[in-house]
């Protein structure tokens, strides 16, 4: 076993969080992995894409339990909420909501909120399951009130000592530091986990705000990297991504699992530079960020409503929509750089298990290879 202050907090057996991997579904991803003893998150911001990626948005609702054609918003989540709950309540899984809120996202971001309020005060039974609400990609400041006075734990991600600053003054329970190996959306300033974490780690401890590692971490060995570093536990995506359980397409989890050395690149995504899994199909979206977006490779933020921007967005959206249909030519797959590391299609208990047999058995070994 593994136990550090992360698990004491959120009453979880592993420090581990599943990541949050929107605009897709986690929803029957967070019910395996909050049963497995990590903390699971479900995504969100599938319910922006009812106009703009039909597909992605009726897969997000029917793994969800909802009606895409007839149920609003509020239901939508309602149903999300009350199915995880149920899939959730006899082994004690702990979950959360991963809800973004950049300025365009605002108004969605109050939505999803508010509803999960509503839904833990009209039947309490949640709140001992039902924990967590992870914000990202935007400034925490100002939502802190809210989230942490209705009793959620308040989780929020940064990829910088700066970002993790302004958590601190929002209030921020826990702060996930995100290096730039991890998969789809990374920071327009990159610096990797082996920097920025214990970076972001030395500047929390004189206030005591627990750190979590994201961005490569994948197995037991970089578990136990990360608590070396200062951590108290680890985010993972693209390992959660490919597993028997999870929601993504098929395509999707092959394309993991199938990177092999060096295989991953970074060109524009929704919201700014993205990390995707190489092949013919990026290589080509790459090429074409670097004529109609190079600041993306220089650190300086486009324009996203320029012609240029829409233009690779679409180029993007045709990819997703391929993903779903299983069209391997067109296909984008988002993934982060530990895919090379990725190998097998897992059931959930079994990789979790597998994960923290592993950084046991290292912690063990460790005093007496080392001392
Ligand atoms: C397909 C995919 C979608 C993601 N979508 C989101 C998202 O909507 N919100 C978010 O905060 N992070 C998102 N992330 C980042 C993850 O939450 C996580 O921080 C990251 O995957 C960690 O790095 P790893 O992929 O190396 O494990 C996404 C990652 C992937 C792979």
């Amino acid at each position: 076993m593994v136990k550090t202050r992360l698990c004491e907090i959120l009453g979880i057996k592993h420090p581990i969080f599943q990541a949050g991997m929107g605009p897709f579904s986690n929803n029957k991803l967070c019910i395996a992995t909050a049963n497995a003893g990590v903390l699971g998150l479900l995504s969100t911001s599938g319910l922006n894409s009812r106009e703009s990626q039909k597909v992605i948005f009726d897969h997000f609702c029917t793994t969800g339990g909802a009606d895409p054609e007839v149920d609003d918003d509020e239901t939508i989540l309602r149903k999300i909420f009350r199915q995880t709950y149920n899939g959730v309540k006899d082994k004690n899984g702990v979950f959360g909501v991963n809800v973004m809120v950049s300025m365009e996202m605002k108004d969605l971001a109050n939505k999803i909120i508010n509803t999960a309020i509503a839904c833990r005060n009209e039947e309490p039974d949640l709140q001992n399951n039902f924990k967590v609400v992870f914000t990202s990609a935007g400034d925490p400041m100002g939502w802190g009130d809210k989230i942490k006075g209705a009793g959620f734990k308040w989780i929020h991600v940064v990829p910088s000592v700066k970002g993790a600053e302004r958590c601190r003054k929002a209030g921020v329970d826990i702060i996930v530091a995100s290096g730039h190996e991890g998969g789809f959306h990374t920071s327009w300033e990159p610096v990797h986990s082996m920097v920025l974490l214990p970076a972001v780690v030395e500047a929390m401890a004189p206030y005591n705000v627990p750190v979590v590692g994201a961005g490569g971490f994948c197995d037991g060995k970089s578990l136990v990297a990360a608590l070396a570093l200062g951590a108290v536990g680890v985010q993972m995506g693209t390992r959660f991504l490919a597993t028997e359980e999870s929601d993504f397409a098929q395509t999707w989890k092959e394309g993991i699992i199938n990177a092999g050395d060096r295989d991953t690149l970074v060109a524009r995504g929704f919201v700014g530079p993205a990390r995707w899994i190489k092949t013919p199909r990026s290589q080509l979206h790459q090429e074409n960020t670097l004529k109609l977006a190079p600041g993306l490779f220089l650190g300086k933020p486009d324009d996203p409503t320029s012609d240029s921007a829409k233009e690779l967005m679409a180029f993007e959206r045709e990819g997703m929509r391929a993903v779903y249909h299983g069209d391997k030519e067109k296909a984008l797959i988002a993934g982060g750089e530990c895919a090379q590391r990725v190998n097998s299609l897992l059931k959930v208990q079994d990789l979790v298990d597998g994960i923290v047999t592993e950084a046991t058995d290292i912690i063990a070994r460790m005093p007496k290879t080392y001392l």
